[in-house]
Order: C-alpha cells, then sequence, then structure tokens
C-alpha cells in the first residue's frame, strides 16, 4: 500500500532477524553506493529488537567501519543515566560490535535541551557538507540512509507527540520539548520532515497496547482521521517498511 511494506511477525524473535536482515542489507547497499552508511536510532524495545545485529552473522559480516550512528530522538538526560537513548544503545549494541567511536553522534548531555538541539542540528549541518549523510534534491533536508522509528500507543514517533506544535515544524531539523507526555519531559526530536526525507524509515511496533494506533496509522480510517504523528510518516522518496508482531497488526483491516 502506499502506507508502506507491513511485514507481520510471528514471533519477536522471527522480528528480530527480519529487522537485522533489512539494516544488513541497507547497509551493504549503502556502503556499495557511498561508502558509507548513516542510521538514525530511537530509543524503547525496538533496541532490544536489533539486538541480533551483535550475533552471528551480522556482527562479523557487517561493515562496522562505515557506520555512523545518530539519534532520531533522545531525552535531556545524563548520557550514564538509565533513561538515556545513548546509554540504551550502547549497553545493547554499540559496546558489542566494532563501531568507530568517533562516528557515534550522541547529543551534549551537559547543556539545555534547546541548546541540544541547535548543536545536534549544527552537527548534522557539518556531516551533510562533507557527505557523510546525504542531502535530499527536493527538500534540501539530509537524507538519512536509515531511520529506525519505535512507536506509541498514542502514536507517536520519535518524540513527536500527538497534537504537538512540533508536528507541524517545517524549518528546523532537530528541535527540543519540555512536555513530553512520555517521560523525561525534556527532549530532543529529528522533525517530520528530516524523518520524511530518508531514504528508508523503518516503524517497529510490538504488543497489544499499540493495536489501534497501527490500525490508524496505516489502515485508510477515512477523513476523520486524527493527524496521528505515525501517519504523517510518509517518505517523500524513500521507502516505508513496518515491522509489526501479530498483536500489534491485530487491528488491521487485512492483516
Ligand atoms: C523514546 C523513543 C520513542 C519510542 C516509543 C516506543 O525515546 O521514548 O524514541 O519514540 O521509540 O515510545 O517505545 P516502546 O517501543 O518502548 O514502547
Amino acid at each position: 500500500s502506499d502506507r508502506g511494506n507491513v511485514r507481520i511477525h510471528e514471533s519477536l524473535d522471527e522480528l528480530s532477524t527480519d529487522l537485522a536482515d533489512y539494516i544488513g542489507e541497507l547497509s551493504e547497499a549503502s556502503v556499495k553506493e557511498r561508502g558509507v552508511f548513516a542510521i538514525a536510532l530511537s530509543g524503547g524495545s525496538l533496541v532490544g529488537l536489533m539486538g541480533k545485529l551483535c550475533e552471528a552473522p551480522y556482527n562479523k559480516t557487517l561493515d562496522w567501519s562505515k557506520w555512523y550512528i545518530f539519534w532520531a530522538d533522545e531525552r535531556v538526560v545524563a548520557k550514564n543515566h538509565t533513561d538515556s537513548n545513548y546509554k540504551l544503545a550502547k549497553d545493547n549494541i554499540l559496546s558489542k560490535v566494532p563501531i568507530v567511536p568517533s562516528h557515534v553522534h550522541s547529543i551534549n548531555d551537559s547543556v539545555s535541551a534547546e541548546e541540544a538541539a541547535d548543536e545536534y542540528e549544527f552537527a548534522i549541518r557539518q556531516l551533510v557538507k562533507t557527505r557523510v549523510v546525504s542531502v535530499s534534491d527536493i527538500s534540501d533536508c539530509p537524507k538519512f540512509d536509515l531511520i529506525l522509528l519505535g512507536m506509541g500507543p498514542d502514536g507517536h514517533v520519535a518524540s513527536i507527540f500527538p497534537n504537538h506544535p512540533v508536528l507541524n515544524e517545517k524549518d528546523e531539523w532537530v528541535t527540543f520539548i519540555t512536555d513530553s507526555p512520555k517521560p523525561p519531559p525534556e527532549r530532543i526530536t529529528f522533525t517530520l520532515p528530516v524523518i520524511n526525507s530518508a531514504s528508508n524509515v523503518a516503524v517497529v511496533v510490538t504488543g497489544d497496547s499499540k493495536a489501534e494506533a497501527v490500525r490508524l496509522a496505516i489502515n485508510d480510517v477515512g477523513p476523520d482521521c486524527p493527524s496521528l504523528p505515525a501517519r504523517m510518516v510518509q517518505p517523500t522518496n524513500g521507502k516505508l517498511v513496518w515491522f509489526l508482531d501479530r498483536p500489534a497488526a491485530s487491528k488491521l483491516d487485512h492483516p
């Protein structure tokens, strides 16, 4: 459908394997084409589901030295705080594979949310200049090779929440919020123009608490459809893939 490629899995193990295969294929294609792979992570259950990347065969076959790591969103807390998306990724993935430390672009954890967002956008601008991150030919936004997103039961993606003004942000690449309904309150996030400029976007969603939001995000729910953040993930030229387990897919029209 035009809501992307929907992949429904019978178990979390099967989903994890498919996700690792998908990431591996995109990494290979991107390194072949551009010499590098620029991937943005989110927080939450997604990171655990990426765990297979640290196991055979992926840990040995992927070209880790060409990976550049970013975050689609981050909580504004110290890097060693249990709420940090950086720490989650470091503990579960980055410490287990040979990623080049200088290729890991985490946010500055010693400034305000606003400054952290500005600095992160500036850092990405520098990397666009050197083509570590490509640039979209239509929006002049950065064009990440892959942006990985989770989704909350309310349909939020990254730290873009329902009814929040960030949904309408058109100019900034990275912005900040101080009123996240999901704690902690202070976060930075990629904006929708950046998400929708990526070459590939994957949304990884599991569990029945998210089934209704999955339906509203994917199915044709008519003109009354709320402007659900997950529904506004619509890559302009890129490919969108949904990784769902059976419970998350249980309310789709044609699962
Ligand atoms: C965050 C996230 C957020 C997350 C979803 C889903 O930092 O909180 O990036 O967007 O991905 O809330 O999280 P779960 O999969 O853990 O429910």
